[in-house]
């Protein structure tokens, strides 16, 4: 499609990139790129994030082992921690003896989340403007406490997402998106009817189903029986069998996204949380 809109051509042209050259990013560049992404609009005016460059080899290699094995995160020339930062708003305003108790609140911490959406995306389409390209890892948070100590991250400060940047290595692939009128609704929520609900899915993801294997198999009923129940599990395993392979949902919640050993757990966030500072999980 053509655009005369710059600003849309770049919207509507990026993609998640996982395959990167060994090139450098140019200094001038980068900062370029992140002055621009911290232009981001941010609640109350404080910023309360920041963000860690990573381009040592030895560091980016454990991020991707902590990242569920993602290898490209070694391999893409700088990585950025995005982190929520009320650390240095809270020494600033001890510093001045002023009353403080974001720190305390759900409400402050789900709105520094939000702005960790908005700052990195701003600076991943800086950088899509610039010729580079990027992915976001979002399984990092899976293991906090061990990125803490290996980026000496301290209290109050909690990693929140990772963007590797760098200059793509091959031609990438459009994901198609929802149509809009799926994802706008007018005034007031509606749900889809059931088959409303299928047809869109069939769209968006083109009928596409991962290959049946014993192996497969097996560990869906494990996942289902996990989550659902023995009773759950044979149902939906005679399901997929009768489909003729996996559904990309299928396959994303029942056999991708699989425990993984190590990772956090929900008791695991909340003692991360209090550990952190963040003690409004009990209040
Ligand atoms: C919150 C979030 C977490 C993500 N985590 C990962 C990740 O861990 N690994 C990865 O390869 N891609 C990750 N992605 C990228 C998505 O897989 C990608 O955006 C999606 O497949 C759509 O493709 P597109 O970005 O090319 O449109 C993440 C994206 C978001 C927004």
């Amino acid at each position: 499609m053509n655009y005369d809109n710059e600003t849309l051509r770049i919207l509507h042209e990026r993609v998640s990139c996982r395959n990167f050259t060994e090139d450098k990013i140019d200094l001038e560049l980068f900062d370029a790129v992140m002055e621009a992404g911290l232009q981001a609009p941010t609640g109350g005016d404080f910023q309360p994030y920041s963000i860690i460059k990573i381009e040592n080899q030895a560091t980016k290699k454990e991020l991707a082992k902590l990242s569920r094995d993602q290898n490209y995160v070694a391999k893409a020339p700088v990585n950025l921690l995005f982190c929520i930062d009320w650390r240095r708003i809270k020494r600033m305003t001890e510093l001045e003896v002023t009353p403080f108790n974001a720190t305390d609140n759900m409400m402050d911490f789900w709105m520094s989340l939000v702005e960790i959406g908005i700052v990195s995306q701003n600076v991943c389409i800086a950088a899509e403007s610039m010729g580079l390209k990027s992915v976001f890892i979002g399984n990092v948070v899976e293991f906090l406490p061990e990125i803490k100590d290996l980026l000496d991250i301290p209290e109050y400060v909690v990693p929140a997402m990772l963007v590797c940047l760098g200059h793509p290595k091959s031609k990438l692939v459009k994901h198609k998106k929802y149509k809009k009128e799926i994802i706008i609704h007018n005034e007031k929520y509606k749900d889809q009817t059931e088959n409303e609900l299928k047809a869109s899915f069939k769209e968006r993801y083109n009928n596409k189903q991962m290959k049946i294997t014993d192996k497969r198999l097996e560990e869906y009923w494990k996942n289902s029986k996990r989550m659902h129940g023995e009773k759950f599990a044979d149902k939906s395993v005679e399901y997929v069998k009768k489909s003729g392979g996996f559904d990309f949902y299928q396959y994303s919640f029942g056999l991708f996204y699989d425990e993984l050993e190590g990772a956090m757990t929900n008791s695991d966030y909340f003692e991360f949380m209090k550990k952190n500072g963040f003690a409004w999980l009990e209040k």
